[in-house]
């Protein structure tokens, strides 16, 4: 259990007004949590403190090697004013994942929850509670040793910011256009892909940027050695409707492990629906929309919550599934996730946490 001190703002900042365009991950409010590791010492100081600029030094190992990890979840405001979490302790779990990878000390899952929590409450009057409005959160840990040696860091910085936000697409639960990305790759198994850590998100951008001048989302990756299994979307997870099946890339080490990912399976194998976690390759996928068997695409995750996909292209081919509507499954999903995180509809796994 941490103890954390906590030193309140002077000048609260002004909040968004209802009917505020929120987009995403723009505004931040009033607080932060920190936490400091020093070898020897192990993770100390925990505090919220006004949100504010950091100083580091222009050596500090996480500018020059990228050793850091991020998470991202949700707060969400209930129609009571209750503020709800949703599988935190998931969140907390990945986040180990990804420090053991990149060689940063373990956070005790139960202070990183602690954490989240405690900072959420403090800025809960932040909470939006519009439809498809909530408080994006994003722990995350930057490596702080002045030092240009590669090696791992003996000191961390672990902080928690939190940004009130809309949809991750401008275009909301519209559906999307997606590019299959045939040239570059994201990551390889043995490499970090499973890791929830900024080297992954800067080897996206070249294609992204792309994909973006054509007109696209986001980009679908190949895996990185053959560039011809799907693996996953810029910032979601990717899942397909064929023929009345649930099939979707198996966890394979060059992918995240998305917590949605994980409730949409469960929903619909509770659903009764047969889920499949496998190897799909392109040539599959663009059998299946050339064949009619393609019935519905959508990514997840907590950004983008269940996105429908409505148009597809690879190399030259574009393909349009469900007549560019969202599909009837992927409203469903939609509709029964958000249900649960905003406490509307019952809670029957645990997933729900109220701050
Ligand atoms: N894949 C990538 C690359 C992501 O950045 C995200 C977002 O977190 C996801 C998948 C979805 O993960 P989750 O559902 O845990 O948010
Ligand atoms: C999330 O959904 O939490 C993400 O981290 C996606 C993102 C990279 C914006």
């Amino acid at each position: 259990m941490l103890n954390i001190r906590v030193e309140k703002t002077q000048n609260p900042k002004k909040k968004p007004a209802k009917g505020d365009k929120l987009g995403f991950g723009h505004i931040f409010t009033d607080h932060m949590f920190m936490m400091n590791y020093d070898e020897g010492q192990g993770w100390h100081d925990a505090r919220i403190v006004p949100f504010q600029n950091i100083t580091l030094s222009p050596a500090a190992m996480v500018f020059h090697y990228g050793q850091t990890m991020f998470e991202g979840l949700k707060a969400y405001k209930g129609d009571n004013g209750e503020v709800y979490l949703f599988r935190p302790d998931m969140n907390a779990k990945r986040a180990n994942n990804s420090n053991k990878r990149l060689c940063i000390p373990s956070i005790p899952e139960e202070d990183f929850v602690q954490a989240v929590k405690a900072v959420v409450d403090i800025d809960r009057d932040w909470i939006p509670d519009e439809p498809g409005t909530s408080l994006y959160i994003r722990p995350f840990v930057i490596s702080t040793d002045d030092h240009l040696g590669v090696a791992p860091s003996k000191s961390y910085l672990f902080m928690v910011i939190l940004s009130p936000s809309g949809a991750y697409y401008e275009s909301g639960l519209a559906p999307v256009g997606i590019w299959i990305e045939d040239d570059y790759v994201r990551a390889v198994r043995g490499g970090i892909g499973f890791a929830k850590t900024g080297g992954n998100y800067a080897a996206s951008l070249a294609a992204q940027v792309k994909a973006h001048d054509d007109g696209y989302s986001q980009v679908l990756w190949l895996d990185g050695v053959e560039r011809k299994y799907i693996e996953e979307v810029g910032a979601m997870n990717i899942v397909f409707k064929i023929s009345g099946k649930i099939v979707t890339p198996m966890l394979n080490g060059s992918i995240l492990p998305g917590i949605t990912r994980d409730s949409v399976l469960t929903l619909c194998r509770d659903w009764g629906y047969e889920v499949e976690e496998r190897k799909i390759s392109v040539d599959e996928l663009i059998e299946a929309a050339h064949n009619g068997t393609l019935e519905e695409v959508f990514g997840t995750g907590t950004a983008a919550v269940v996105s429908p996909v409505g148009k597809l292209r690879y190399k030259n081919e574009v393909f349009e599934i469900g007549g560019g509507k969202i599909g009837e499954l992927t409203q469903k999903l939609y509709d029964e996730l958000t249900g649960i995180q905003w406490g509307k509809r019952p809670d029957t796994r645990g997933w729900r946490q109220t701050v």
